[in-house]
């Protein structure tokens, strides 16, 4: 109990809190800014997603820089590459840090939307972000094994910096390609609803499995108290890393 408590009052350490990137799977960006505020402690990410962009556009990007986060812009682009280059560029220039895409989409797909965010960003003057490529949807239930390692590769080819990749994959995605970003949703408390998720996590064991960035969201934005559950769901973490 000491431990939540700590987490309760000081959240999580700067090291492990750019670690943790908040779902902000809203419709509003009102209530995202409520939620997003209300959970800085344990949060340093903020995950604008389809939803909360088709929503809000540009302005939950700039809306949460503004309140301190690294955005995560999660809008799986997965289109002709021209179109992808060009879309990316424009998120790179908003600020985001981090872009997803589809490596479902191939390797030109892939080169033309890291080639566009990084420019984009350039031509902004801001820090090279990172695309991130989507592996495999953890909903499509029957993707074979193996397409995961493969998508890796191609997307390491094409210049992403990142994937994301179900926990079970963690391993095979260090191996292949230690330096790549991982980032890892379907996190949980032990013993918690998993909603739609299939193998859930905890923080500590996506971590312990090499995992970079932990994508989070129901687990604390539909609690009653959202505080109260992420104080709980980083409360082992705090008394393991700290
Ligand atoms: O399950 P949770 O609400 O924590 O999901 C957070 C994020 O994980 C979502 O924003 C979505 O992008 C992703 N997700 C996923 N597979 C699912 C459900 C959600 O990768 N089956």
């Amino acid at each position: 109990m000491a431990t939540t408590a700590k987490a309760e009052i000081e959240g999580l350490s700067p090291e492990l809190r750019a670690k943790m990137a908040l779902a902000l799977d809203v419709d509003d960006l009102v209530e995202a800014v409520r939620l997003a505020r209300r959970l800085s402690p344990w949060f340093g990410v903020a995950k604008v997603g389809l939803e909360l962009y088709t929503a809000a556009g540009p302005d939950a990007v700039g809306t949460m820089l503004d309140n301190g986060f690294d955005v995560f812009l999660d809008l799986k682009m997965h289109d002709i590459p021209t179109t992808v280059g060009k879309a990316a560029s424009v998120c790179g220039a908003l600020g985001a840090k981090y872009l997803t895409m589809h490596a479902h989409g191939g390797p030109d797909m892939l080169k033309a939307g890291v080639e566009g965010l990084h420019l984009g960003a350039r031509n902004a003057g801001l820090e090279e972000p990172v695309a991130v490529a989507i592996t495999v949807l953890t909903s499509d239930a029957d993707a074979p094994d193996h397409i995961v390692p493969n998508r890796l590769r191609v997307a390491v080819e094409a210049g992403c910096g990142g994937i994301v990749c179900s926990a079970r994959h963690l391993k095979d995605a260090r191996e292949l390609s230690p330096r790549t970003m991982r980032v890892v949703p379907g996190i949980r408390p032990a013993g918690a609803d998993a909603h739609d998720q299939p193998n859930p996590v905890t923080p500590a064991e996506a971590l312990a499995e090499g995992a970079d960035l932990l994508v989070i969201g129901r687990a604390v934005t539909l609690a009653d108290d959202p505080a109260a559950a992420a104080a709980e769901l980083f409360g082992p973490l705090d008394s393991r890393t700290t």
